[in-house]
């Protein structure tokens, strides 16, 4: 079976290309290659190789920017996206899109459900979620929302995080991080297994679910996950103390997007359907901080 992987110099696609399952034939592609603001170049790209799977992990992630780029930002997420859906649906071919927690308010007080009402707060959320909409308009395509992403390597909070820990301590300051926006991180590498654990179980088994949810295990803020990265850098050794975090709330803290305060996912479904288990977000983040070390022991 070959599958399509979109944005592979990314956080998720770097991770799939990384976790190759054995007997699939898997084509990484990063932006120059397939460039969804070039519709042509990939409709051409895919309907070259027609792979059975496409993984779009490709998109604008910038969630401030996006409140100013809006055309690049809907032409990336939105209609780049029915371009892949429209395409692969052609010849049978099927997407799996990568979404996002952003989709939904934060009013709700429990986690959300796949078919729980949407209701982005943000320019990134809505071009997020037209995208989901766009990509289910064709058959056989799926949706995987994830949440707070981050792990080894990329752009993530995490080992931005680890950066601020080191610096704030050499220079005696005080970080100051939002404490009252909920939800959970969801680490790469166990979200990369879930893509291609869903690919593999959906080949065989068509279910009539087609969102799916998927993050780490447990409910916390941005305030305790930033604690929780500087004491396990500093048991690891990646930082030599941890720095002092003030926690604060989100209107000390101005940005241009608004966020959701809660974005918790109900992964529940997608747990039962692969038999998969979720791992508390504090373990995977000592996994990940594991893995961020052994990286760089290596370079
Ligand atoms: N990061 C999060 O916290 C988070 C949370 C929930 C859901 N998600 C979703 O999860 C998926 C993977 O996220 P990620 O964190 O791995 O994202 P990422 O690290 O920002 O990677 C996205 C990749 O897409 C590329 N890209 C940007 N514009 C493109 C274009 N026009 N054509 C093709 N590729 C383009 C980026 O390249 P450049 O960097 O060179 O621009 C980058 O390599 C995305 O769909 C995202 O919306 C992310």
């Amino acid at each position: 079976m070959r599958i399509l992987i979109t944005g592979v110099d990314g956080q998720l696609g770097s991770q799939l290309v990384k976790n190759q399952q054995p007997n699939l034939e898997v084509i990484g592609l990063n932006k120059n290659q397939f460039n969804l603001l070039n519709f042509e170049q990939c409709r051409k790209t895919i309907l070259n190789l027609k792979p059975e799977w496409i993984i779009n992990t490709a998109a604008f992630t910038a969630v401030d920017k996006a409140e100013i780029e809006l055309k690049k930002t809907f032409d990336i997420n939105a209609f780049g996206v029915e371009v892949i859906a429209k395409t692969c649906s052609s010849y049978g071919g099927r997407l799996l899109q990568i979404s996002t927690d952003f989709v939904f308010d934060g009013m709700k007080k429990t986690p959300y459900l796949p078919h729980d009402k949407c209701n982005p707060l943000n320019k990134y959320g809505e071009s997020k979620l037209k995208g989901e909409y766009l990509s289910l308009k064709y058959p056989g395509n799926l949706i995987l929302r994830t949440s707070w992403l981050y792990g080894p390597s990329g752009n993530n909070f995490c080992l931005k995080m680890l950066n601020l820990h080191k610096n704030a301590f050499k220079q005696s300051k005080i970080l100051k991080i939002v404490h009252d926006q909920k939800g959970c991180p969801s680490d790469t590498i166990q979200l990369a297994k879930i893509c291609w654990e869903l690919i593999k179980k959906e080949t065989d088994t068509k279910s009539k679910q087609k969102i799916f949810h998927w993050s780490n295990k447990g409910i916390t803020t941005w305030y305790d996950f930033a604690f929780s990265i500087g004491k396990f850098a500093e048991e690891y050794g990646l930082i030599e103390k941890a720095a002092d975090i003030q926690p604060i709330s989100s209107s000390d803290y101005k940005t241009l997007a608004k966020r959701p305060n809660f974005s918790a996912l109900d992964c529940n479904q997608t747990s039962r359907f692969l038999g998969i288990k979720q791992l508390e977000w504090t373990e995977s983040l000592k996994l990940i901080l594991k893995e961020y070390s052994e990286i760089k022991r290596k370079l």
